[in-house]
């Protein structure tokens, strides 16, 4: 049974904002409050690790940071934060370059950010990243 599929849209909510949640998704994604507004302005970068992780057409989870990253088959790098877009859990599975959330099976697709299986209906919130000294830095998008 997926983690969240019998909570509620709000008890999700709550839940993700009262749990420990470290590094760049604390930075870079809240929950809702109460008026269903968010706030999702990332604060600072984090050193995801060796650049040489993510081939040409590949991604990698940081699950820790709550982000992938990605790169064309031209090796152009994106990165994502992996806070699902329909409720707020975190994502925690990458098959491929295909990210599937554990509470009610939305699936997006790591190199894009798109949704390529609904409930969810917006991409994945795009954030900034570089390769500085062989490692991923990945922050807030500018
Ligand atoms: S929180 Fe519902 S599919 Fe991710």
């Amino acid at each position: 049974m997926p983690a969240c599929s019998s909570a509620s849209r709000r008890t999700v909510l709550r839940g993700a904002a009262a749990a420990p949640v470290a590094g760049l998704a604390l930075a870079a994604c809240s929950a809702p409050d109460d008026d269903g507004s968010s706030a999702s302005a990332a604060t600072e970068a984090v050193d995801l690790g060796k650049e040489s992780e993510v081939a040409k057409g590949g991604a990698k989870l940081y699950r820790d940071h709550n982000v992938v990253v990605s790169r064309d088959q031209d090796g152009g790098l994106k990165a994502y934060s992996t806070i699902c877009t329909h409720a707020g859990c975190p994502i925690n599975k990458l098959e491929g370059t295909t990210l599937i959330c554990p509470c009610h099976g939305s699936r997006f697709d790591a190199v894009t950010g798109k949704v390529v299986a609904a409930p969810a209906t917006e991409p994945l919130t795009e954030l900034a990243v570089k390769a500085t000294d062989g490692r991923f830095v990945a922050g807030p998008a500018n």
